[in-house]
């Protein structure tokens, strides 16, 4: 066995990391609008209003995803291009935007996957206390419902939320980014729930709006990955513990709410008091039944048993192979976090992000040679394969990124992409490792 015929070989990109047009045709700010305009919290300085252009230049881009063969393209709506208040009045010139997007993707036959919330909450909303307060999920509903309405007819598959774990963690825990907050343990259980409960209006009203509709949630997963076959079952309890570290990093925090519409009992047992008023109701809500459970995968750690039977991380030794952003190549982190929410959760799964930031530049031959990137992406997809074999049930898997783009806090620094892009002129040049996931993808992975 290996990857199933129809299996989907995308590329994933999100609004304000390529769009630009920042306060164009109606448009209303976003947190990162805003954020990336103090001075001093992004690295080079930069912000997202220009970007990759990508909001004049769509026709471009999917050209070339379809010269490359791709066959699904994963990327999410800014909320306030669509609603710049957040709520109340719709920007017909942003659904225009989208609408033109999804028709261009599928004159060439490219399926879109829609995220819904890649972290731009509109500023509006922002000031109305964003996440804390409760009225959001409605408003979240609101513009499901409208994204629904408008382009469902057309998009069949939706992410509702992409890594509530880092939007969370860094945005009001941290506060590295956008709105850059550092909130108490109480504030941030109070906000997770707002986010699962969002979530679950979403997923209702989806599946009211859209026929055949396929739904899923994406989270940040850093996959623990044994050294020996009797270290499996120490890393598959720490994977799914919410002990160590900070609860809203953890996945099954997020996940057993999602799928089993219960919060994990460590979670419960550590910060009782601080939970909102959770009530069966709410569970219900959250744990609407979805289709499939999505998984970025960059890197993750080693790990073996200690003496008292708990996974204890193996550092990397020195030199070992990082990207260009200082994540450890861990190719086997495709396998065994595949593996260990397949056997948890019995729910498909997508890869909605994989791939590497290198150092990247135009050589004197004009083109841009990236084999460390072809490297990194054939030892990863040869583990996603082993992993199809041994009986998890993939459905697709989603490059990140389709274009070099705004990397958050990292600015331009990062690049990510299969395709290079040229600031100053925003000229593309597709990488090697464009082509070589061509031929990937002619061969539905049968040449890796
Ligand atoms: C995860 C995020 O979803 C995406 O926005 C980000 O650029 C990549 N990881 C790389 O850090």
């Amino acid at each position: 066995m290996s990857f199933r015929k129809d299996f989907i070989w995308g590329a994933a990109t999100a609004a304000y990391q390529i769009e630009g047009a920042f306060d164009e045709d109606g448009k209303g700010r976003s947190i990162w609008d805003e954020f990336t305009h103090i001075e001093g919290k992004i690295s080079d300085n930069s912000t997202g209003d220009i970007a990759c252009d990508h909001y004049h230049r769509y026709k471009e881009d999917v050209r070339l995803m379809a010269e490359l063969g791709i066959k699904a393209y994963r990327f999410s709506i800014s909320w306030s291009r669509i609603l710049p208040n957040g709520t109340g009045e719709v920007n017909q010139k942003g659904i225009d935007f989208y609408n033109d997007l999804i028709n261009e993707l599928l004159k060439y036959g490219i399926e879109p996957y829609v995220t819904l919330y890649h972290w731009d909450l509109p500023y509006a909303l922002h000031l109305k206390g964003g996440w804390l307060n409760d009225d959001i999920t409605d408003c979240f509903e609101q513009y499901t419902t409208i994204v629904a309405e408008n382009f469902g007819d057309r998009v069949k598959n939706f992410i509702t939320f992409n890594e509530p774990q880092v939007f969370t963690g860094c945005g009001y825990f941290e506060g590295c980014h956008a709105p850059g907050y550092k909130l108490a343990d109480k504030e941030l259980l109070h906000i997770c729930h707002n986010i699962l409960k969002a979530h679950g209006k979403a997923v209702r009203a989806l599946r009211r709006i859209v026929s055949d509709v396929k739904i899923g949630f994406t989270s940040a997963s850093s996959p623990l990955v044994p050294v020996s076959d009797n270290d499996v079952d120490a890393a598959r309890n720490a994977f799914f513990s919410s002990g160590k570290g900070h609860f809203i990093f953890s996945e099954a925090f997020w996940h057993d709410a999602v799928i089993f519409g219960k919060y994990p009992d460590d979670v419960l047992n550590a910060y009782g008091d601080d939970f909102p008023k959770i009530t069966e109701k709410d569970m219900q809500l959250i744990s609407e039944p979805i289709d499939f459970i999505g998984l970025n995968i960059y890197t993750g750690s080693y790990v073996k048993t200690n003496k008292d039977g708990f996974a204890e991380r193996i550092r990397c030794s020195p030199g070992h192979p990082r990207t260009a952003i200082g994540w450890d190549i861990i190719p086997e982190t495709l396998y065994w976090g595949t593996k260990f929410y397949y056997d948890r959760y019995r729910l498909p799964i997508y890869i909605t992000e994989n791939g590497m930031s290198a150092h990247d530049c135009i050589s004197l031959d004009g083109k841009v040679h990236d084999p460390n990137r072809i490297d990194y992406l054939d030892r990863y997809l040869l583990e996603l394969k082993k992993s199809v074999e041994d009986g998890a049930d993939i459905a697709g898997y989603f490059q990140w990124s389709l274009l070099d783009n705004f990397e958050w806090a990292k600015g331009y620094s990062e690049r990510f992409g299969m395709i290079y892009v040229d600031y100053p002129t925003q000229n593309r040049i597709v990488k090697d490792s464009g082509y070589w996931y061509k031929t990937v993808i002619e061969n539905n992975g049968e040449n890796l």
